[in-house]
């Protein structure tokens, strides 16, 4: 039990103390950048100010429409707080209506100037709290502190209504920072689901033109099998075909799969060279079967990368077996080179390129490559394409941050490039 202290014991703070006390708790909140330490941070210092033990601090959650308690200290019985406040409460109508900290010793005539003031004294006697404190931006109530009873101990200042303000100040202030990004943060999100939305569907409406063609392969395969299934010839030829389409399906719904399952990158801290190096071992032995001369350059600086590995590893592979495809039927040269970028303003990327002496893309489809089932490789070469391949790994440059250009001369042949933030924004 906490023994009230004589007034004597009790520290006046001077205003320099009362400055130093406000100016060190507004850098505080300006380093922390999530409401929920934001919120702890600031009920402490707030109960520490009215030097009390306990109290709660509710923030407003404006997606569904209510104050919601989310930071308490001290011995608070969570039964008498309520976990939410409508915002037609009379405790939230007060605060918004007078805009100043309410104890519960205020004047009966400063309360009865209000018509929520009697109830919001009620409200507070229930949850046994003595005084509660708005904070209002810009005409909006987007949090309050309540407050338990002053006990100031001996060494500590005395609670100081001035200062008290001068805190729930700058709290207000750093709440509407942090709250404005987050809805920022939370629009950001949507506007990515809905883009992912509308490629999805855009792959939905391609994947069944795409499967109609080995669908009726099969089918028609189906319908004449019964007559020609003496034909040894038709039936060995027929079935070859009906498997490849039958891969080619599954490689489509696989590829789908991997697209359509939302990917948010699990990011480590990563060497990327490292991550180049073990794609390059992959296709080793192919590049030599066809003929390509791999060179690689890989920076000694390269700044180490917050990245997805098994994602960024697809990346590289689609791009190098895009160029090896490039490449297939008449050799070349495949250089992978990585450097250090330092952007204007000073931040630091991991930068590759992946250059190809192959056949090159045509103008008029460089604008199409990333489209999802864009596609050259229909019909020649030894691999139909599905052209999903650069659909995702653009998505996967984009999640990370990162980004992605071509250049390309048909005959000579095709670079990709590809930047990754060191950290992400
Ligand atoms: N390095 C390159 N050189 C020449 N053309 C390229 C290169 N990279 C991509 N392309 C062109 O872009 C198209 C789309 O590439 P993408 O990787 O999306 O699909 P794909 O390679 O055709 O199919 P999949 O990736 O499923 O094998 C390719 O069909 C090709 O025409
Ligand atoms: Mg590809």
């Amino acid at each position: 039990m906490t023994s009230h202290a004589s007034e004597a014991d009790i520290v006046s703070p001077s205003s320099s103390t009362l400055l130093n006390i406000v100016t060190q708790f507004a850098a505080d909140l300006g380093a922390m950048t999530d409401l929920l330490t934001l919120g702890n941070r600031i009920i402490h210092e707030l109960c520490h100010a009215g030097a009390t033990t306990h109290g709660v601090l509710f923030l407003l959650d404006r997606e569904h429409e209510c104050y919601r308690r989310a930071s308490m200290v001290g011995p608070v019985a969570p039964a008498l707080i309520p976990p939410t406040l409508d915002m037609s409460h009379p405790l939230p109508l007060h605060l918004l209506g007078t805009n100043r900290i309410m104890t519960q010793t205020d004047s009966a005539a400063d309360i009865q100037d209000h018509d929520s003031g009697v109830d919001t004294r009620a409200a507070m006697e229930s949850m046994q709290v003595t005084r509660v404190v708005p904070h209002l931006n810009k005409g909006r109530l987007i949090a309050f502190s309540l407050l338990g009873a002053a006990q100031p101990l001996a060494g500590e200042i005395a609670p100081n209504k001035l200062l008290l303000a001068a805190l729930a100040q700058t709290a207000t202030n750093a709440l509407d920072t942090i709250m404005l990004y987050e809805d920022l943060h939370r629009s950001h999100m949507l506007m990515k689901r809905t883009d992912r939305l509308k490629s999805l569907e855009t792959i939905a409406g391609g994947f069944a033109h795409e499967i109609r063609n080995p669908l009726t392969s099969i089918k028609t395969f189906i319908q004449l099998a019964p007559e020609r299934k003496d034909d040894s010839q038709f039936i060995q030829e027929f079935s070859k075909v009906v498997l490849d389409d039958v891969y080619r399906i599954e490689r489509l719904i696989q590829e789908i799969l991997d697209y359509a399952r939302y990917m948010e990158p699990k990011l480590t801290e990563e060497d990327f060279n490292d991550i180049v190096v073990s794609c390059l071992y992959f296709i080793d032995v192919k590049a030599d079967s066809y003929g390509i001369k791999i060179e690689k350059e890989l920076a000694s600086d390269l700044p180490r990368v917050m990245l997805d590995r098994q994602q960024i590893k697809q990346v590289l592979l689609n791009l190098l077996l895009n160029a090896m495809d490039s490449m297939a039927k008449a050799g070349g040269r495949l250089r992978v080179h990585t450097h250090k970028l330092v952007k204007p303003g000073g931040n630091v990327w991991a930068h590759i390129e992946i250059e190809d002496t192959g056949e090159g893309i045509q103008e008029t489809n460089l604008e199409h490559i990333f489209d999802p089932f864009f596609t050259t490789k229909h019909e020649s070469g030894e691999h139909e394409g599905t052209g999903l391949g650069l659909t995702i790994v653009h998505q996967i440059i984009q999640e990370h941050h990162g980004e992605i250009r071509v250049k390309s001369s048909v005959g000579v042949g095709t670079t990709f490039f590809v930047s990754l933030p060191a950290l992400p924004a």
